[in-house]
C-alpha cells in the first residue's frame, strides 16, 4: 500500500461485518507514530493503544500508574501514523470506575484529543453505569473481560481467569450484558479456550482474544512481546514473530564500535 493510495478506513461496522463473514480480525498494541505507520501499512485491521504502555513504554511494573494524559499523548501519536486501521485507546485505571460522569468526561477527552475511534474499559456489571454513560455520548466501547490487568491486586497476579464454573458463568453473563449495553466488541484475556468459544458463539459482536484460544473472532498481542523486544518472561500465549531486541542491540553495538574506531562517519557521509 503506497503512501498516496486511497485507503478505506476500518470502522466499527467493518469489524462487525468481519465477524458475520467469518473473517478473522487482527489487532496489535502500538504506542507511537513510527510503529503505527509500519503496522498500518502492513495490513493490521485494528490497533489498541493499550494501557500496557505503562509497562512497555514507561517501565512501570503494573498499568495502575498510567494517566489519561499518558494515554492521550501516545494515542494521538498513533492516530497521526494511521490511515486504514481502526484505533482504540484504553481508559486507564481510575478514569472510569465508580463515577459515570467522570467516565464520560475522560472518554470525551480521549476521543477529542487523540482522534481515536473508540475506547476500551475493563470490567462487567460492576461498572455498568460507566459503560452506559460513555455509550450515551455516542462513543463506541470495546469491553474487556477475563484477566483485566487493572484488577491485578484483586486477583493477586496475572493467572488464568474463569477456570471454575462459577467465574465462567459470571464472565459469560457479563459478555452478554456488554453486548446489551451497546459495546461493539469485547476483548477476552487469558481464559480457557472453551469458554472463549462459548462467548464468541453466544455474542453477535466480535470477540478479540489474547490467551483465549483460536475460536475468538480476532486476536490481539502486545507488539513488544510478539516482536521480541521485551526481556520479560512471556506467557505461553505469546508467539514471537521477531527478534527485534537482539537486532537493535546488534545495530547499536556496531554503531558504537564504528564511532569508537573512527569508522563513522566516512568521507561520503561528511560535507
Ligand atoms: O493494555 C493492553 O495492551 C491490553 C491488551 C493486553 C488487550 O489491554
Amino acid at each position: 500500500m503506497s503512501d498516496n493510495s486511497i485507503v478505506k478506513k476500518v470502522t466499527t461496522q467493518t469489524l462487525q461485518q468481519m465477524k458475520k463473514d467469518g473473517e478473522k480480525i487482527t489487532m496489535l498494541t502500538c504506542y507511537d507514530y513510527s510503529t503505527a505507520k509500519i503496522i498500518d501499512q502492513a495490513g493490521i485491521d485494528a490497533i489498541l493503544v493499550g494501557d500496557s504502555l505503562g509497562n512497555t513504554m514507561l517501565g512501570y511494573s503494573t498499568t495502575l500508574p498510567v494517566t489519561v494524559d499518558d494515554m492521550i499523548t501516545y494515542g494521538a501519536s498513533v492516530v497521526r501514523g494511521v490511515k486504514r486501521a481502526f484505533v482504540v485507546v484504553d481508559m486507564p485505571f481510575g478514569s472510569y470506575q465508580g463515577d459515570p460522569r467522570l467516565a464520560v468526561k475522560n472518554a470525551v477527552r480521549i476521543m477529542k484529543e487523540t482522534g481515536c475511534q473508540a475506547v476500551k474499559i475493563e470490567g462487567g456489571r460492576e461498572i455498568e453505569e460507566s459503560y452506559k454513560s460513555i455509550l450515551s455520548a455516542g462513543i463506541p466501547i470495546v469491553g474487556h473481560l477475563g484477566l483485566t490487568p487493572q484488577s491485578v491486586n484483586k486477583f493477586g497476579g496475572y493467572g488464568l481467569r474463569a477456570k471454575g464454573s462459577e467465574e465462567a458463568q459470571i464472565l459469560l453473563e457479563n459478555a452478554q450484558r456488554l453486548q446489551e449495553y451497546g459495546c461493539f466488541c469485547v476483548v477476552l484475556e487469558k481464559i480457557p479456550a472453551r469458554l472463549a468459544t462459548e462467548v464468541t458463539q453466544t455474542l453477535s459482536i466480535p470477540t478479540i482474544g489474547i490467551g483465549a484460544g483460536n475460536q475468538c473472532d480476532g486476536q490481539v498481542l502486545v507488539y513488544q512481546d510478539m516482536m521480541g523486544i521485551s526481556d520479560m518472561a512471556m506467557p505461553k500465549f505469546v508467539r514471537k514473530y521477531g527478534n527485534l531486541g537482539e537486532y537493535m542491540a546488534k545495530a547499536v553495538s556496531e554503531y558504537v564500535s564504528d564511532v569508537k574506531s573512527g569508522g563513522f562517519p566516512s568521507e561520503q557521509e561528511s560535507y
